[in-house]
């Protein structure tokens, strides 16, 4: 049956790239962007998959609960939601230099409330499909237990928090048939510092195919805590 997919954060890099490899799977896409191009229009795939960009600032209550009202509208269930739209801050300063907290306070509220808010918008729709599976795309960057950095605090404190969210989550779901599942994609040669990161192994396509692969070997069976994985499907720590 077509699988009916939800992925935040697809203007650019990982989440195009995810977009993209869902629709050609036959799966129909709901991609959220900060901006639609000029003249879009849903975009027809191979095996009948489409993609149909909504628009989805994830700091925005209102978007949020339009882009959730344009799901419902059009299908009866998700079989997949991909929480994947961030942002990084600043990762150069330490607390021995001016740190800028309203800037940390946006990233938090983008990839940590931001993502809650569309989890929660589309967690019905969600349940209500066959699959139930919530994927947190996080980052090895939020592991409390093998940090060696001295500065990323937006990022590395927003990713540990949003591990914390897909803890809560999963424990929420799970006696419901669902799961969450968070992910590291890798390093991903995408503009996320700002520039493009050519120091990257990954392009965004490669990882989106690791993402893919990472959700094909998780089966159905849920834990007592969500998988964190790595690229390569090897547990990362807490
Ligand atoms: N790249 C890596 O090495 C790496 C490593 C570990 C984890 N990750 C994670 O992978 C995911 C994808 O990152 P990426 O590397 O592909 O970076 P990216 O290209 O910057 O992708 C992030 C996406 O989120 C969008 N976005 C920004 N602000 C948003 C908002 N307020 N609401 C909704 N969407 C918003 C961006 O749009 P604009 O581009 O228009 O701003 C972009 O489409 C993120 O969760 C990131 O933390 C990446």
């Amino acid at each position: 049956m077509q699988q009916n997919v939800f992925i935040s954060g697809t203007d650019h890099g990982l989440g195009a790239s995810l977009a993209e490899a869902w629709a050609d799977r036959g799966a129909r896409v709901f991609a959220g962007v900060l901006r639609l191009p000029p003249g879009d229009r849903p975009e027809p795939r191979a095996e009948g998959g489409t993609i149909r960009r909504v628009v989805l600032d994830l700091s925005s209550d209102d978007q949020v609960a339009q882009a959730a009202a344009i799901v419902r509208q059009s299908v009866g269930h998700l079989d997949l939601v991909v929480n994947n739209g961030a942002i990084l801050g600043d990762i150069t300063r330490t607390a021995f230099e001016p740190l800028d907290f309203n800037e940390m306070a946006r990233v938090y509220n983008i990839n940590v409330l931001g993502t809650l808010r569309l989890t929660q918008a589309l967690l019905p729709l969600l349940l209500a499909g066959p699959t139930k599976l919530l994927v947190n795309i996080s980052s090895e960057a939020g592991s409390i237990s093998s940090c060696n950095r001295q500065s990323w605090y937006a990022y590395a404190m927003s990713k540990a928090a949003l591990n914390m969210q897909s803890a809560l989550l999963h424990n929420l779901i799970r006696d419901k048939g669902g799961r969450v599942l968070i992910l590291h994609p890798g390093h991903v040669r995408t503009f996320m510092q700002g520039a493009e990161d050519v120091a990257a192994v990954l392009t965004p396509d490669e990882a989106a195919r690791l993402v893919l692969a990472n959700i094909d070997r998780s089966g159905a069976a849920a834990g007592d805590r969500p998988l964190f994985l790595d690229p390569q499907g090897r547990v990362l720590s807490w």
